[in-house]
């Protein structure tokens, strides 16, 4: 019989709901090496934690964190609260000796992030793993991508343009911890931005060396408290851009607003390279979109490519028939698969985020603001 991987979940809002749907899945589609128990649930409404519990399938629920790491039956805590929480449970269920699968972004600060990294290094002397929760790398076509530079099919990469383009967080949505800096970190661009950052680095395989032209700017100042109860501050930029330049020579553009009506969640990345191009949007996100240089002006231009051939596709093989589409929640899914095969001594399907590799991605994300801030150029080598 495969021994059994233990979770305690913190938090059950939007991700909670996102991750208590991974871990319940993932054993059904996929065949791994340990079935996943769903142990034990922590998160502050109490009200709400018992029917969630029930809902999802686990089975016992806490309002208090610290008992869910200390628990003897938890293996791996998965953190999935707000960005001002991440480090503490994390670095106590590291200390505990447990695995930890942490939303991202790492942390709302540098600093927290770094204390992650630093602990994660030390649990790793004791088998503990670390794993980030940056969801799009694990969409088939998003694998594709990968797949297709790794071949060289794009041969030197000289661009990548990267646009996340939100519009929910206009003057009438409420305040909430995604507006307070205290909370959060930061606005759009810890939010949207870590992913795209993420998403460039892991499909090139290359790092930032520099970043310049930042600005990052609130438009929405002042927003409503729930239940109108007044208004609150909002401290956080609603939109942020940059440029970058990758050691290896990309220069890359990256952009993030929650007020780009009429975008929704246009999470899109295009590289253009020497022998090849790709596009992905992931609005549309079972395509990928490829242009082969080799094809010549005559029969030149986008390919459409549905990823959703089993054996050709990342993942598809544990889903449905060619053209039977996969959505948004199967990305935490092929990521959960993932991280019970790493935690198993096996090999994931993609290479999976650490907390080191995050590390990095919160590096870049940190130089850009303070390129943004200062008003200059700045290497990474400035931000340790
Ligand atoms: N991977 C993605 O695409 C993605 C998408 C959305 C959010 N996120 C990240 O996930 C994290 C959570 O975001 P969300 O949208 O689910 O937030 P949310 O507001 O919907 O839920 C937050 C949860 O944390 C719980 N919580 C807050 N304080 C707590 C405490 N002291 N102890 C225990 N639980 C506590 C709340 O009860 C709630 O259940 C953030 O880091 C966010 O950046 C990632």
């Amino acid at each position: 019989m495969p021994r059994q991987l233990s979770v305690g979940l913190l938090g059950q809002r939007f991700m909670g709901r996102a991750h208590s749907n991974a871990w319940g899945q993932a054993g059904r589609f996929f065949d791994l090496p340990r079935s996943v128990r769903l142990a034990c649930v922590a998160a502050r409404d109490a009200d709400e934690l018992a029917p969630f519990a029930g809902r999802w399938g686990w089975e016992r629920w806490t309002t208090d964190w610290r008992e869910l790491v200390a628990a003897d039956d938890v293996d791996l805590v998965d953190v999935s609260t707000p960005n001002h929480l991440h480090a503490e449970p994390a670095i106590a269920a590291l200390r505990a000796g447990k695995h930890v699968a942490c939303e991202k972004p790492l942390a709302g600060t540098l600093e927290d992030a770094r204390a992650m990294r630093d602990a994660a290094k030390r649990a790793a002397r004791k088998g503990a793993r670390t794993f980030v929760w940056f969801n799009y790398r694990r969409c088939p076509a998003i694998g594709t991508a990968h797949e297709l530079v790794r071949e060289g099919r794009l041969g030197d990469v000289y661009h990548v343009r990267a646009t996340y383009l939100q519009s929910w967080g206009g003057p009438a949505t409420e305040s909430s911890w995604r507006f307070r800096r205290s909370t959060a970190g930061s606005g759009a661009h810890g939010d949207l931005n870590a992913h795209l950052v993420d998403l460039a680095r892991f499909l090139l395989g290359d790092e930032v060396a520099e970043v310049s032209g930042a600005l990052a700017h609130t438009f929405v100042k002042e927003r409503p408290l729930p239940g109108g109860a007044g208004t609150a501050r909002s401290d956080v930029d609603d939109a942020a851009l940059f440029l970058a330049r990758f050691r290896g020579g990309t220069l890359a553009s990256f952009e993030a607003s929650r007020l780009a009506a009429p975008h929704l969640n246009a999470n899109s990345i295009e590289l253009n390279g020497s022998k090849g191009s790709l596009r992905f949007d992931f609005e549309d996100m079972n395509v990928l979109r490829f242009h082969d240089a080799r094809d010549g002006a005559r029969l030149g231009g986008w390919r459409r490519i549905v990823c959703t051939s089993a054996g050709d596709h990342p993942y598809v093989d544990a889903w449905w028939p060619d053209g039977h589409l996969v959505g948004y929640e199967h990305g935490f899914t092929n990521m959960a698969a993932d991280v019970v095969r790493a935690v198993a001594g096996r090999r994931p399907r993609l290479p999976l985020p650490d907390f080191a590799d995050a590390y990095e991605t919160q590096r870049v994300l940190a130089a850009a603001l303070r390129a943004a801030s200062e008003r200059r150029a700045v290497r990474l080598s400035e931000v340790r």
